[in-house]
């Protein structure tokens, strides 16, 4: 399946994420995929692109589940798509393929079984023209299934909130300005002629034991959420961690609980 990618230059700017810490703080993310991927019947012979594939775990998983087909992730982060390679490429996967490019900045060429996104939407800056895009790639029938934190997600408010009190220049370049609300999904959704199969809000707690474990785990995505330089990044956590703190619901056994909105999305192109 060629994708290709359409400018050399990037139309938004991308900071390049530590792979080695994403795949440390992931084990959330794995899960939420992991339970969707189960309920879906893949047919032997899919082609699927995995746009935002992250460390290639979750698409290599795709993979083996189409072994005469063909799987692409595609992912703006050269440490991301380097490690998904050295991981997961080996002479017996020949199914599958890893793509360095920003979802903005690529085209397809034929026609998609199935387009998936796994907690990257949230990042892309041009995330409308993304979901338009992938829609019109998908073959009559085929399915796009994304799985997604909309702009209604709290986390998002209270780092935008200590970005607006201390990081005052940074605050305009956050993934806050351009994240979608639940609305602009469904209708971008709909605008594009598919059958929405399945469109599932559900408000839910993110559970650690320490602040320093919240800490990390944000760490883990920073830079996708604003492109902060390194040397502020613990400041900036800190007060993230401040700004927080009103929003936490503690567990008896003295848990963390932190309130985030998902969003999964299911719909197939009507033929
Ligand atoms: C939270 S990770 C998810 C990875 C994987 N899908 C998973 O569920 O484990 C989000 C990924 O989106 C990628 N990303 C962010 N903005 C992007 C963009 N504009 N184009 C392509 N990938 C992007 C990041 O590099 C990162 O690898």
């Amino acid at each position: 399946m060629p994708v290709h990618i359409t400018s050399n230059i990037p139309t938004y700017p991308i900071v390049d994420l530590d792979a080695q810490h994403y795949i440390v703080n992931s084990g959330l993310q794995l899960d939420l995929a992991g339970e969707i991927l189960a309920g879906i019947d893949f047919p032997q012979d899919a082609k699927v692109l995995d746009v935002g594939c992250g460390d290639g775990r979750i698409t290599s998983e795709i993979a083996k589940r189409v072994p005469y087909g063909q799987v692409t992730g595609l992912d703006a982060s050269t440490s991301m798509v380097g490690l998904a390679r050295e991981t997961y490429l080996e002479a017996s996967s020949s199914n599958l393929a890893f793509l360095q490019s920003t979802a903005e900045d690529f085209s397809i060429e034929g026609e998609l079984d199935f387009a998936t996104s796994f907690s990257a939407f949230h990042w892309f800056r041009g995330a409308k023209g993304v979901l338009k895009s992938l829609c019109e790639a998908l073959k009559p029938n085929g399915e796009l299934i994304i799985l997604t934190y909309p702009a209604e997600s709290i986390y998002y408010e209270f780092m935008q909130e200590a970005l607006n009190e201390r990081f005052k220049e940074f605050a305009p370049l956050s993934a806050y300005n351009t994240m979608l609300s639940i609305d602009e999904y469904k209708s971008t959704i709909l605008d594009a002629k598919m059958d929405l199969t399945e469109f599932t809000r559900k408000d839910l707690f993110t559970s650690s034991q320490t602040f320093q474990e919240v800490k990390e785990f944000i760490r883990g995505w920073l830079t996708s959420f604003v492109p902060l330089p390194e040397h502020l990044h613990d400041e900036f956590l800190d007060l993230v961690i401040e700004k927080c703190k009103p929003y936490v619901q503690y567990g008896r056994d003295h848990s963390i609980n932190l309130p985030y909105t998902e969003l999964i999305i299911k719909a197939s192109r009507l033929s």
